[in-house]
């Protein structure tokens, strides 16, 4: 029986390349908060314990955190230590030029790549071929400028306020916003004070010198622009590492007339949740903007996150425990039902899930499309390392989906009693139309980072 499924699938992925061709028509798409320059550095357990040792700290010394944030240089050590002997991720956050500093001097980077789910996004919509993409940009240094494709179709705004190509843009009194992203492998060892620790899952630990986008600091020519234009589609992001100790939630309100301004127009306005810690911006964020979004993308992470802050702790527990399609399509559910955003796509391991309201924009068949055309790309990126050249795009055409994507399906399709979503990926339920579409699974990942960007930029501008 999932022979003949995937032979289903088979023919449905092989439209991707005429969905990738539709994009063309797609005349304006706004890109909009953070953008950063990732700092990519791959650090071994010796090198770590040199720096340990050059610093003088000891193991005590280490392991001695009060709080998730570089507050001196010594926190970026016990950052990266934390996560490198537990193979967890975690990102910590500092203003201070002075640790940034020290980070350059004696942390150096492999490579530098764009940053900040607006960055990646706006990457991602310029080589697929959106005709322009306008990018915020609160920082663009040439270090920024060099991060965007070199694509005159993805444009931000210089220091007069006058339209360019992203990487021409040189506004050089800005300082560059570097995240350094602190890789690390399973099974390597770091020696602490005579003490072997081996690293148990390969991770990273983010520390990122961001002092604009941590207060939402927003590049006013870019917003008088775009909110005077007909944009067709606005993809939304950058409030999540925003603190309500640093003004956050007021921060978060002053996206709201924005957001009204560009649908003025009659913009489809998308946000991408993404991973907030801080509870009360996290509330913010999904009474305030999810609620006068149209569209929103979330990982399973993100669902648990959601679960949490509007009373649904009992459930967001059973996700926890039990991280696979049942619990997740109930939690979707659930809060499709509480926020009300017209449309709300997850993606978690193996499948893409969109529930939407019957009377909106885009057709199931359209977001299917769109689904389709994102699970190959995404496949594309994991596979190559980046989709920075139209080549790598559609590198996974004719793979087929994976057997853990069709079981999770077949799961939804069952409680649907309905063998149509296993069959075409389309089906209603509780009143809504449901689209759910399996992923290609690329075996060892060439990257991970932004993927959840591309999976639901890709979705939504290629529902077509
Ligand atoms: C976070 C990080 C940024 C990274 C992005 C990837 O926003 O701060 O550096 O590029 O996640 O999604």
């Amino acid at each position: 029986m999932l022979k003949e499924i995937k032979e289903n699938w088979r023919d449905l992925f092989a439209t991707a390349p005429q969905t990738l061709d539709r994009v063309k028509a797609v005349d304006t798409a706004v890109t909009a908060f953070n953008v950063n320059v990732d700092a990519v550095l791959k650090i071994s357990g010796q090198r770590l314990s040199e720096l340990v040792k050059s610093a003088g700290m000891s193991l005590a010394e280490l392991q001695d955190i009060r709080q998730a944030k570089l507050l001196e240089s010594q926190d970026v050590l016990k950052g990266i230590f934390k996560c490198f002997s537990a193979g967890i991720a975690e990102e910590w956050l500092t203003e201070d030029k002075v640790i940034y500093n020290w980070m350059i001097e004696h942390l150096g980077y492999d490579r530098l790549q764009m940053g900040g789910q607006g960055g990646i996004v706006a990457n991602v919509l310029g080589i697929i071929g959106v005709k322009k993409v306008i990018a915020h940009t609160n920082s663009h240094p040439k270090e920024q400028a060099e991060q965007f494709l070199k694509l005159d179709n993805i444009v931000s705004f210089d220091e007069n306020g006058r339209e360019k190509p992203s990487y021409q843009i040189n506004r050089s009194q800005d300082t560059p916003l570097i995240h350094w992203i602190i890789e690390f492998d399973k099974g390597d060892k770091a020696v602490i004070d005579g003490q072997t620790f081996t690293c148990p899952k390969s991770n990273r630990f983010i520390a990122t010198y961001d002092p604009l986008n941590l207060k939402l600091v927003m590049d006013q020519h870019f917003v008088a622009a775009t909110n005077s234009i007909k944009a067709d589609y606005v993809v939304l992001s950058g409030m999540h590492a925003l603190t309500a100790n640093n003004n956050g939630v007021a921060l978060v309100e002053k996206v709201l007339p924005i957001i009204n301004a560009w649908h003025k127009y009659g913009a489809i306005v998308h946000l991408e949740i993404a991973s907030t810690q801080d509870i009360e911006v996290r509330k913010a964020i999904l009474q305030k903007l999810a609620t006068n979004c149209d569209s929103t993308g979330i990982n399973e992470r993100e669902l648990i996150d959601i679960l949490e802050v509007v009373g649904e702790e009992k459930l967001a527990r059973q996700c926890q425990e039990n991280c696979h399609a049942e619990n997740l399509f109930r939690a979707l559910l659930k809060v499709k039902e509480i926020l009300k955003t017209p449309r709300i796509q997850l993606h978690f391991f193996g499948l893409y899930l969109t529930v939407q309201n019957k009377s909106f924009r885009i057709t199931p068949e359209q977001n299917r499309n769109g689904m389709i055309l994102a699970s190959t790309i995404a496949a594309g990126k994991a596979g190559t390392g980046d989709i920075n050249h139209k080549e790598n795009l559609l590198w996974a055409l004719g793979k087929d989906v994976s057997d853990v994507g069709l079981e999770e399906l077949k799961t939804i399709s069952d409680i649907i009693e309905d063998e149509n979503l296993l069959k075409t990926g389309i089906s209603q339920y509780a009143g809504f139309d449901i689209i759910a579409v399996p992923t290609i699974l690329v075996e060892k990942p060439k990257t991970l980072v932004g993927m959840g960007d591309t999976i639901s930029s890709i979705s939504l501008i290629g529902a077509r």
